[in-house]
């Protein structure tokens, strides 16, 4: 099998075998083929696409290309969620302890900051100490002793992906249904769950903004993992506001800690509440989303969750004092102003894409891979969708440690808000369920 025969049929429309894609990615790896080629077959594949059972293949491919994680010897139902990316989405915060505490094992691989957006990762860094980076015998030791473990992921967890992600990043071939689908879950898959709840995020601040689009992606990535037999479940929610009070690392780990106190924004909680649900009842811990509801409502109000959530800290080195003392403990930004409406009326629209992108200004998130995050910089949000506001009135704080890019941080943040007269429609936290 040669490589550039596979580009070119993949150039002329062709449909690879499972065959000849294995032998792509392997060789990539391998370094028998090179980046350029990779390149080429990768913008072949993002203009001609992939069908369905391409794309089994290439997700299979990169799975095999590293270690599947096996945690056959942990008893319980294994369970993950995994977020397609959003503004102020630190709901896995929340949701890995309170889904232990009710009986999941939750071996949660988690990623970083990208784009606007931001990576469970670098909000757990926020606590001083905190490892994300342990052994595997270490994360199968906590898996089994509390339940949860929280990293990032292993080294040789679907290498492929990792190269061929970098490739894609930098020649325009990152917003391909297919190519997404397969990155994921080949991730995933290898990390070794019997089961995913998708949280496939829409509007302003999601990477596919088109509801068409994330319905497309929810239903193959389904498939995708249903294929390799796990047990998948997937919802469509809404992403054109930042979810909850906070963007930023360290604001959201304290939002976070609220909302396992029963005390976090209602659209945070709401959201946690349904993923988390879905999750015992894909580990059939519970058998409908009501009593599994009121189940996790009593985790939240009893403290359990919280409790667990300070077990997974010490396990991880972190400073659990940042539980009872978050205002204390967790890293703090020196500067602090309000960031005021341009005019009176109410918040129509968010473009949220731009609040994310204004929090990378300010260092919450990176541009560049290498690029160190500010943890405690970011935003606390006062006015959201459908909410009333007067000319001058605050619509958030920005919280800043150095002065550089604070005016155009200020200035994205203040004219992604689009504020009018009349009061408008509003989009609904949770649009749909593919299952
Ligand atoms: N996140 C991934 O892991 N892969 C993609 O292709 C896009 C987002």
């Amino acid at each position: 099998m040669n490589i550039c025969d596979l580009i070119y049929k993949k150039r002329n429309n062709g449909k690879l075998t499972e065959e000849e894609i294995r032998f792509a990615v392997s060789s990539y790896v391998s370094g028998g083929v090179a980046d350029y080629q990779m390149s080429a077959m990768l913008m072949a594949m993002f203009i001609r696409g992939i069908d369905k059972a391409e794309t089994f293949a290439l997700t299979k491919a990169m799975v095999e290309s590293g270690k599947v994680c096996d945690l056959s010897r942990i008893e319980g139902p294994k369970i993950d969620k995994h977020s397609t990316g959003g503004v102020g989405d630190g709901t896995s915060l929340v949701i890995a302890p309170l889904a232990a505490c009710a009986g999941i094992i939750v071996p949660m691989m988690a990623g970083r900051s990208l784009g606007h957006t931001g990576g469970t990762l670098d909000k757990l860094e926020s606590i001083r100490g905190f490892r994300v980076n342990i052994s595997e015998t270490q994360y199968k030791k906590q898996l089994q002793k509390l339940g949860v473990a929280m990293i990032s992921q292993t080294q040789n967890l679907a290498p492929a992906d990792k190269k061929m992600y970098a490739l894609r990043d930098v020649t325009a071939t990152v917003d391909s249904i297919p190519l997404i689908a397969a990155s994921i879950m080949s991730k995933k898959i290898a990390e070794g769950a019997d089961g995913l709840v998708l949280d496939v995020k829409t509007g302003t601040g999601a990477f596919i903004q088109k509801k068409e689009d994330c319905e497309e992606l929810a239903k193959l990535m389904v498939e995708i993992g249903e294929n390799c037999s796990k047990k998948m479940d997937a919802l469509i929610t809404d992403m054109s506001q930042p979810l909850g009070n906070c963007v930023g690392n360290a604001l959201e780990v304290k939002q976070a800690i609220n909302v396992l106190k029963s005390t976090g924004p209602k659209d945070f909680t709401d959201l946690v509440l349904t993923l988390t649900s879905r999750m015992l009842i894909l580990g059939k811990v519970e058998k409908d989303i009501q009593r599994a509801k009121a189940r996790l409502k009593k985790l939240l109000n009893s403290g359990a969750a919280l409790e667990k959530f300070r077990e997974i800290i010490i396990a991880q080195k972190g400073d659990p004092r940042v539980i009872d003392k978050p205002d204390k403990y967790l890293p703090k930004a020196a500067g602090k102003c309000p960031l005021a409406a341009k005019n009176a009326g109410f918040i129509n629209s968010i473009n949220t894409r731009e609040i994310g992108l204004a929090s990378v200004l300010i260092g919450a998130g990176r541009t560049k891979k290498e690029d160190k995050i500010d943890t405690g910089a970011g935003f606390v949000i006062y006015k959201k969708l459908g909410d009333y506001v007067k000319k001058n009135e605050p619509l958030a704080r920005m919280h800043y440690n150095h002065s550089k890019n604070v005016e155009e941080a200020k200035n994205r943040f203040i004219n992604a808000y689009s504020i009018t007269e009349n009061k408008g429609s509003y989009p609904p936290l949770i649009y749909s369920e593919i299952s």
